[in-house]
């Protein structure tokens, strides 16, 4: 039978030759093959994926953007996917037959004239990775994490997930023809996310943990059974999130923007957009760092206590509980990566609260939009960073939105029905929320009472305008 992915029509694209290697980011030691489980078999570290052909630079950085470039007119399928267009800074798999796309990636950078003006940015801009084809950011990783797996013959690939991992995973999966295990902490993780792993096919395991839980057992199953894992540790996963930056780039014609803000939760997007940094600097495709910060929430605030008591040096472990479920993680995987990343691109780390996050949430659907809440922590995060002066309204920022609006639909109904709040803390102060919120009117269904209730739309907000 033919596989899925390659029985598409049109011209077959060349792969570039696999030379990279698993280097480990604590001891420097290499290998050219990797454990299950992705950790540095000397000293326990973390893997990252080099090539010496991306920092050779077969070719010069202007061919290899305008070859990029090129690559949007052209139907072949690898060009087709916003990822495997930029494959000369991927790690090569041995065919193309082993490629597993949903044409991820290609996703659009929307200027957010509303936050601009709330904010003061002039030149604010959200690289909306929620238009992927499951709806996250994880897309990007996954096409080539999922692609390795097919490579390596694997029956089984498995993650322990917030949501998105495992939505994005059970897609590829079933798309590469391989079987997906899914294991999600039962309850805190969103209905729309748990639907998509079950339509796609996967095995689906809610655990009574948490998602730290989750991935602990995950850890340990891998030691034992022979199924591939695709969480972020895996650095596959890291390559193909690498390309978000460069088409973000390559969106504003290679002009580096000041800042890129950035959601943190297990910190492997944070480190993938860093990774890519630095290595658009060392080719000469950019010809400066932008700063990248990293905002978690503050029930899920892991990387910030690590900064300001340790120091960076070890992890601060918490125990994580916020509404932004998708970055609900206390123990994060990645976080020496974002951490070096963060020191090399001089980037901030910061904290917002529930109501902070909801505000932005809510300021980010009326420019048409919207995201999830762990998306929305970059626009809440933006607004701190100009409080401390670390941002100058002058400054052009790219906020990247993680996951689409239809993510978590719990949430918005109760954040507009007035019910997020309800028992919370949060509840007395939440009521500055209000005039955020958009609940549903519900009326006789004759004119009169329409008209009557445009009438009084119209009189409570006269000055309303979107442009
Ligand atoms: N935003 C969204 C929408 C996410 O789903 C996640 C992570 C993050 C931000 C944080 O990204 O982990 O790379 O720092 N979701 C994972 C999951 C953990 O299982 O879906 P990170």
């Amino acid at each position: 039978m033919p596989s899925p992915t390659t029985s598409e029509k049109g011209p077959k694209p060349s792969l570039p030759q696999a030379t990279f290697c698993f280097h480990c980011i604590g001891c420097g030691s290499a290998s050219h093959a990797a454990a299950q489980d992705f950790r540095c078999p000397q000293c326990n570290n973390l893997l990252e994926i080099t090539d010496p052909s991306w920092k050779s630079a077969s070719q010069p950085a202007a061919t290899l953007k305008s070859v990029w470039r090129d690559r949007r007119s052209s139907n072949a399928i690898l060009d087709l996917s916003g990822v495997w267009r930029f494959r000369e800074l991927l790690p090569a798999p041995a065919s193309e037959q082993h490629v597993v796309t949903l044409r991820e990636g290609n996703t659009p950078l929307y200027e957010l004239p509303q936050s601009g003006r709330v904010t003061g940015v002039r030149r604010l801009y959200a690289k909306h990775q929620g238009m992927n084809p499951t709806g996250s950011f994880k897309d990007a990783g996954m096409t080539v994490a999922s692609t390795f797996a097919r490579q390596a013959g694997y029956r089984w690939v498995a993650c322990a997930s917030t949501g998105n991992t495992s939505a994005s995973m059970a897609a590829y999966a079933a798309r590469g023809g391989m079987r997906s295990l899914v294991l999600v902490p039962k309850g805190k993780i969103s209905w729309s996310k748990l639907s998509q792993a079950l339509d796609y096919g996967a095995l689906t395991c809610q655990l009574r943990t948490d998602f730290d839980g989750c991935l602990r057992l995950l850890l340990e199953l891998v030691r034992r059974a022979p199924v591939y894992q695709l969480n972020s540790i895996n650095p596959f996963r890291i390559e193909g999130q690498k390309t978000l930056a460069l088409e973000l780039l390559e969106q504003l014609d290679w002009q580096p923007p000041d800042h890129i803000i950035v959601p943190g939760g297990n910190l492997g997007n944070s480190s993938a957009i860093g990774k890519a940094l630095l290595e658009m600097l060392d080719l000469g495709l950019i010809p400066r760092l932008p700063k990248l910060s990293v905002i978690q929430a503050e029930g899920a605030n892991a990387l910030v206590r690590t900064l300001r008591e340790a120091g960076g040096k070890r992890l601060v472990s918490v125990q994580a509980e916020t509404r932004a479920t998708a970055i609900r993680i206390g123990n994060p995987a990645s976080w020496e990566k974002a951490v070096k990343v963060l020191q090399a691109t001089d980037g901030a780390c910061e904290q917002v609260s529930e109501l902070e996050i909801a505000e932005a949430k809510a300021e980010i659907g009326t420019e048409g939009i919207g995201c999830e809440p762990a998306s929305a922590v970059t626009l809440a995060g933006l607004k701190k960073l100009l409080r401390e002066g670390f941002v100058k309204p002058e400054e052009t920022v790219v906020l990247i939105l993680t996951g689409n609006l239809l993510k978590d639909p719990e949430y918005t109904i109760e954040f507009h029905r007035g019910s997020l709040f309800q028992g919370a803390a949060q509840e007395q102060k939440s009521a500055k929320l209000n005039q955020f919120r958009h609940p549903p009117v519900v009326l006789d269904a004759t004119l009169d009472a329409v008209i009557k209730t445009l009438e009084q739309a119209e009189k409570s907000d006269p000055t309303h305008s979107n442009v």
